[in-house]
């Protein structure tokens, strides 16, 4: 009876292990593109990317978004400022 308990209960942290990491390793809907690369290393360092992904901005908005970012220490250059608010514009731009 003692081991069947201690089985049941090894079973169910399996269990949520790995649905946890089912969920933390889900893959988010980042198109192709240049600047993907530079989106997914630089602009998760202080949120996480769903921030980024769930809005539609103009690319006023954008630039104003990434010079914000930038403002508050986002390790950007203005070559990569200006492909990343390119991406963000073409993929998560106003329709
Ligand atoms: C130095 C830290 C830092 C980095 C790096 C960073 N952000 Fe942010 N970001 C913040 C903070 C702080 C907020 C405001 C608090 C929050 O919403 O979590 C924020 C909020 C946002 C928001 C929410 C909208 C708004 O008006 O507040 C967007 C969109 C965003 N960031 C996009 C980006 C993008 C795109 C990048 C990469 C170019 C980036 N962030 C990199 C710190 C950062």
């Amino acid at each position: 009876m003692f081991m069947l308990n201690k089985y049941i209960i090894f079973l169910c942290i399996i269990i949520i292990v790995s649905f946890t990491s089912l969920i933390y390793t889900k893959e988010l809907p980042l198109p192709e593109g240049e600047g993907k690369a530079l989106i997914l290393s630089k602009c998760n360092l202080c949120h996480g990317l769903d921030v980024v992904i769930n809005q539609r901005l103009s690319k006023l908005e954008w630039e104003d978004i990434v010079n914000r970012m930038i403002r508050w220490g986002a390790p950007i250059s203005s070559r990569e400022q200006e492909i990343i608010v390119e991406y963000l514009y073409k993929n998560f731009g106003q329709k």
